[in-house]
């Protein structure tokens, strides 16, 4: 049977340089994966192909049975696949709360008539969940880099998506700041009801590069050197894969 999500044969090239070189991998409906891999190894590039912002060169996208390789971002969007950006880019001016609504503006969620009723209610429960909700009427130029990265999350988790892909959803962030981001996280995927949302939990692809938290709450680990995946398994696995270890000499491997 047809996963949940599946990439084939991914290839993405800038120019001679090429960024994600002939991936293959499948998530779940019920899965969290992580994607790892040092600086540069193409998990950035990747992602944007996948959420319709890069074409890539060559390869197929399959979501919940159908060939979305093609589809434009929105579309993706609509059919349940959201991504947060490891550049978090607000509308600065807007308020907290008006962020979150704007990225609620499709068909998906606004149904006829619904959006000016539901819209903000989704908002508020969404910044609730990551712990903003109080702030909701400030302009996003307020936030600290932490709480922006909890915004993008909001962003993301509001369209109600059934896979969301996050990519660096830690970085910049201190490791109490991590935790909280990673057990809200895990709280997410196991669903249940918070006010409005998400009666089950989204399957994620979480991306990183700091590797400890995110061990702790994937199933799953997939590891990109040079655009190649080069390991896959459990974290225990990956971690003690020579290949694994090779692609992180010279840096701390950021695991022990
Ligand atoms: N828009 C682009 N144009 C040209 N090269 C790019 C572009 N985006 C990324 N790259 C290159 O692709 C490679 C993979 O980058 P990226 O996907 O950002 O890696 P990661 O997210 O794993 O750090 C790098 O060599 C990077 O310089
Ligand atoms: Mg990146």
């Amino acid at each position: 049977m047809a996963s949940f999500f599946e990439v084939e044969n991914l290839t993405k090239r800038f120019g001679g340089l090429t960024a994600v070189d002939n991936v293959s991998f499948s998530i779940e409906r019920d899965e969290i994966v992580g994607l790892i891999g040092p600086n540069g190894s193409g998990k950035t590039t990747l992602v944007r192909c996948i959420m319709g912002i890069f074409s890539p060169t060559s390869g197929t996208i399959r979501f919940k049975g159908q060939d979305i390789t093609k589809w434009r971002s929105w579309k993706v969007v609509q059919a349940g696949l959201v991504g947060t950006f490891q550049v978090v880019k607000p509308f600065r001016r807007l308020p907290i709360i008006a962020n979150v609504m704007i990225g609620c503006l499709c068909p998906r969620i606004t149904r006829r008539g619904e959006w000016v009723k539901i819209t903000p209610v989704k908002a508020r429960d969404a910044l609730e969940f990551v712990g903003i909700a109080d702030r909701g009427l400030e302009p996003a130029s307020t936030l600290s880099h932490g709480d922006l990265k909890r915004l993008e999350v909001a962003k993301a988790i509001a369209t109600e998506p059934e896979l969301l892909i996050l990519d660096e959803p830690f970085g910049g962030l201190n490791p109490a700041e991590t935790e909280l981001v990673a057990k809200s996280m895990k709280r997410l995927h196991k669903g249940g009801r918070f006010g409005r949302l998400h009666s089950e939990g989204p399957a994620m692809l979480i991306i990183e590069h700091k590797l400890s938290e995110l061990m702790k709450i994937v199933d799953r680990v997939i590891v990109l050197n040079y655009g190649k995946i080069i390991a896959s398994g459990t974290p225990e696995e990956v971690v003690k894969n020579p290949a694994v270890i090779e692609a992180y000499t010279g840096r701390e491997v950021p695991v022990a």
